[in-house]
């Protein structure tokens, strides 16, 4: 089969098998920043935003996501807030997480303007980071908050 992606505001032609999963067409196509790790939607690691809504792409099939738009963190670039706050925390070790910490961050600050620790706390709960970075990832989601005040 044959469906058109919406994918960081390009359209991608992709060839697909039936039932195959958002996370592996996203990964063929070359973006690895979308992991899988647990494969049962309990980790994070697969998180992208489906027009600006996060949803574990390990748990979508890619039939479901035509005239949608897609959203990994490549599309956001070195220069973005939350990913440019994420580096300068050191909010990671292994990194394996980061990239759905870091679009669960971006989905918070869309819907929050200034979510308070336990608002933070709440949002990223179904995210797991084995390395337990945290504490540094709480950092980098407060000092984007401030950083977008400035
Ligand atoms: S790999 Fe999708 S939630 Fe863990
Ligand atoms: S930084 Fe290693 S799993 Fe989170």
């Amino acid at each position: 089969m044959n469906l058109t992606l919406n994918i960081n505001g390009t359209d991608h032609s992709v060839e697909f098998s039936d039932g195959e999963l958002l996370l592996d067409v996203l990964r063929r196509l070359g973006l690895t920043s979308v992991r899988e790790g647990c494969g049962v939607g309990a980790c994070g690691s697969c998180t992208v935003l489906i027009d600006g809504h996060s949803v574990s792409s390990c748990l979508t099939l890619a039939s479901r996501c035509e005239n949608t738009e897609i959203q990994t963190s490549e599309g956001l670039g070195s220069s973005d807030l939350v990913v440019r706050a994420f580096i300068d925390a050191g909010a990671l070790q292994c990194g394996y997480c980061i990239p759905g910490f870091v679009m669960m961050t971006t989905e918070l600050l869309a819907e929050n303007h200034h979510p308070d620790k336990q608002a933070i706390s709440d949002h990223l709960e179904g995210n797991i980071c084995r390395c337990g970075t945290y504490p540094e990832i709480m950092n980098a989601v407060l000092a984007a908050i401030s950083e977008r005040d400035k």
